[in-house]
């Protein structure tokens, strides 16, 4: 049943490419995308005044990523909540909102209630799920299925991927309904998203690498995860991998943030992993790598193809091919989730049931 795999969570890092192609292609008419079947219709898309984006855990941090990307390409604000703050923080739900409850399991208590929640204040409700018929998937007003296939490990990887590219569709198709990007750019956007699923194989292809210099630090006590804007969503889901699985404490911080106060914990090989996958923050997140360095930082600099000048300062370095960078996520995210794995496994742990965790959170 693990199909070879000794994890279930390897053979899940290796579907990606399948649950991320059958995920946008079941959104695809051609070459427009189309949610007519979920009865998501573009008078809908065109009308929200505000995007809320809530989720536990991973989840979430596909809602920070998705803010990232909605903002910039459709210029509507997009507030992003943990489902367990917002469901007791009586939010203020403006008219015209849609809420995007994001859940692999559909049966998260938190994300649930929050569901609920907004559906009281008289907000529309566009699940992501992955889970068919599970609680979130009936109540949402519309249901936005991944089709990650079932996820059997504890950690999740095919669903956060499937939940990125899935979020990409939604914003990419209400900033077309929105005149903000032109048919012929769609179109080109998709066809760039359509080649993620052999970028995607071309790191696992790769995962070697990492496994070798998993095992050489995987007595590491502490670790950092840095970057900025989309990057910076990336370094809390690596960081969260590294926790839940390999048990190593480990923060992920915004570059820029460090030095009002945690850069004090940096001391002579440190693990630090600086993640620069967009270009228009590379030098910023540079600097920051700079200053971990000469205070004795060990450092994994994670980047694109052609920026090899990170090997100035980094002690390891993972590239990622080059793509649109609203999609660079889907990318970098390979890399952690391989170091996450295979730090467990030379620890010896177990992978697909780490301790003290359940797939599916049902009670608050
Ligand atoms: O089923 P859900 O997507 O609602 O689950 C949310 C979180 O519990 C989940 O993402 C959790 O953080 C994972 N174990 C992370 O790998």
């Amino acid at each position: 049943e693990k199909g070879g795999y000794e994890h279930f969570m390897l053979k899940e890092i290796h579907e990606q490419p399948k649950a991320v192609q059958d995920t946008i292609g079941a959104y695809l008419k051609g070459n427009q995308i189309d949610f007519s079947e979920i009865g998501l219709e573009d008078e809908e898309l065109a009308s929200i005044e505000r995007f809320y984006i809530i989720g536990c855990g991973s989840a979430y941090h596909v809602a920070m990523a998705a803010k990232y990307v909605l903002e910039d390409m459709t210029q509507i604000p997009v507030e992003i909540d943990i489902a367990s703050e917002f469901r007791y923080r009586n939010p203020i739900l403006v008219k015209n909102s849609l809420v995007v409850i994001i859940s692999q399991s559909g049966e998260t208590a938190d994300s649930l209630a929050a569901l609920r929640l907004a559906k009281e204040k008289g907000a529309a409700v566009l699940g992501i799920v992955n889970v068919v018929g599970s609680s979130i998937a009936r109540e949402s007003d519309y249901t936005l299925y991944t089709y990650a296939g079932p996820e059997i490990s504890v950690a999740t990887t095919k669903a956060y991927s499937t939940q990125l590219v899935a979020m990409y569709l939604v914003a990419m198709r209400t900033a077309q309904i929105r005149g903000l990007l032109s048919d012929e750019d769609c179109e080109k956007m998709i066809a760039e998203l359509q080649t993620l699923p052999k970028k995607i194989q071309k790191i696992l292809d790769d995962k070697e690498r990492i496994q070798w210099f998993a095992s050489k630090y995987a007595n590491a006590k502490d670790m950092f995860f840095l970057g900025r804007g989309l990057d910076y969503a990336i370094s809390l889901e690596g960081s969260l991998k590294m926790k839940e699985i390999s048990y190593i404490h480990s923060e992920a911080y915004a570059a820029g943030e460090l030095k009002h106060g945690t850069i004090s914990l940096i001391e002579d090989n440190t693990l630090v992993v600086g993640i620069l996958t967009q270009s228009n923050l590379y030098e910023k997140t540079v600097s920051n790598m700079v200053e971990v360095k000469s205070r004795g930082a060990y450092l994994m600099g994670l980047t694109t193809y052609g920026n090899y000048s990170i090997e100035d300062n980094a002690d390891f370095s993972v590239y990622v091919p080059k793509t649109d960078p609203h999609f660079a996520t889907s990318l970098a995210i390979i890399p952690l989730q391989l170091l996450g794995y295979y730090v467990s496994v030379a620890k010896g742990l177990d992978v697909d049931k780490p301790r003290n965790l359940a797939k599916s959170v049902t009670v608050e």
